[in-house]
């Protein structure tokens, strides 16, 4: 029998192209979003790419009677969880609004599945949890801090997952985190779907390109890089969909062969292990694309750093997984997503 995953936040940017790598390697999959931040059209979508409805749950995660009746309904065998607000400059305004989602709504999964003893789970964490890194690649063990509520919010539930690893040897928990986060599906029928004017660079390069926006503003050109501009580890989103499905295949291997000696807190990075600047991405969208990208330079961004990119050795080490896409594929992707759906999940 196929193994039943619950994805919290399956809705998303993330999540959705998860959804269809965990279909193609055979777990079924039970999706949990409240939609602050996505779509039931994104939804729809993946069930036609992968040839089959999803199964949906319109629910929040803070939401413990909800969540009883889902895990009262399905035996899972673990849980992946991105369910989360994500915009750090909102979380700066409204520090409330991310603690509770973020944090309050992952101690309440945490404890539902505690109820129902499902023990595995894969989280969504970020690079952000490192703040600005001493060293460079970043490893696993480098110090961690955080400058902003968003990142506070990862790294308090890093915490938290740290100290229930310790108070009960059952639990396998294994936080991801992610790099850059770019690309979209290679069919363009899902992709990212920023509410607003984006915040990240990709998308804005994009909606500058499709014509949406005038032009980019490249914040800081005074950093201690190649360039001038800031270097980010960018990692193509189908490729670390493939990092979860990893992720699980470890999880599953680990149960099977040793039950008394669990996973406990085990943080794996997810990035490619290389440094683009801002305008080398700039430059590599605007070759794939065929399109102008107008730039002006502008101040640095608040709270910004100058350098951030991984070392991808533990995830290739343990999960026998490494980032396949190139750049170009990554603008290539992007650019498919964009220029079929300007106007993203929103047709109108
Ligand atoms: P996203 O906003 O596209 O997806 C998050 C999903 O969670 C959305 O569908 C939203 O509706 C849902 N959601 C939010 N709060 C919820 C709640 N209380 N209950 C149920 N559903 C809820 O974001 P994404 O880019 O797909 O990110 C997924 C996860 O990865 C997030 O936790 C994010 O913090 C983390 N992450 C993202 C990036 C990135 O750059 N995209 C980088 C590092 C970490
Ligand atoms: C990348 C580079 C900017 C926009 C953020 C979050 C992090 C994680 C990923 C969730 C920087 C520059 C950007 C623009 C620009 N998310 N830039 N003009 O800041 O590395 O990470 O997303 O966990 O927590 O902080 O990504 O795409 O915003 O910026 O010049 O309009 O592009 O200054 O150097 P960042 P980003």
């Amino acid at each position: 029998m196929n193994k039943k995953i619950l994805v919290t936040g399956g809705a998303g940017y993330i999540g959705t192209h998860t959804c269809i790598a965990l279909h193609a390697a055979g777990y079924d999959i039970v999706v949990y979003d409240n939609l602050s931040n996505s779509s039931r059209e994104a939804i729809n979508r993946v069930s036609t790419l992968i040839g089959q409805s999803i199964d949906f749950i319109e629910g929040d995660i803070r939401d413990a009677e909800s969540l009883r009746q889902v895990f009262s309904a399905h035996q899972f065998f673990g849980v992946i969880h991105f369910a989360g607000l994500k915009a750090v400059g909102e979380s700066v305004a409204q520090p409330l609004k991310y603690y509770d989602n973020n944090v309050s709504g992952t101690i309440t999964l945490l404890e539902v599945m505690s109820e129902y003893d499902v023990k595995n789970l894969v989280f969504s964490s970020s690079a952000t949890v490192y703040g600005d890194p001493e060293r460079l690649p970043i490893d696993e063990n480098s110090p961690r801090s955080c400058t902003n509520p968003y990142g506070q919010s990862k790294l308090t539930v890093e915490h938290i997952l740290e100290d229930l690893a310790v108070s009960d040897a059952s639990w396998n928990l294994i936080p991801l985190r992610y790099f850059n986060p770019v690309g979209a599906h290679p069919s363009g029928q899902i992709g990212e779907d920023p509410n607003d004017i984006p915040n990240n660079l990709m998308p804005y390069i994009s909606q500058v390109a499709v014509g949406k926006l005038e032009k980019l503003s490249i914040f800081g050109n005074d950093y201690p890089t190649t360039d001038g501009t800031g270097v980010r580890d960018f990692i193509h989103v189908t490729d670390l969909a493939q990092g979860h499905v990893a992720a699980l295949n470890y999880l599953e291997s680990q149960t099977r062969t040793a039950k008394t000696d669990s996973i406990g807190f085990l943080p794996i990075n997810l990035g490619t292990g290389k440094g683009t600047s801002v305008l080398e991405l700039v430059a590599a969208f605007s070759k794939v694309s065929e399109q102008d990208i107008p730039y002006q330079f502008a101040d640095r961004r608040a709270g910004d750093i100058a350098s951030c990119y991984a070392s991808a050795d533990k995830a290739k080490d343990l999960l026998k997984w490494q980032a396949e896409l190139s750049i170009a594929e990554m603008c290539q992707d992007t650019w498919r997503w964009q220029s079929m759906n300007p106007n993203g999940y929103n047709a109108t």
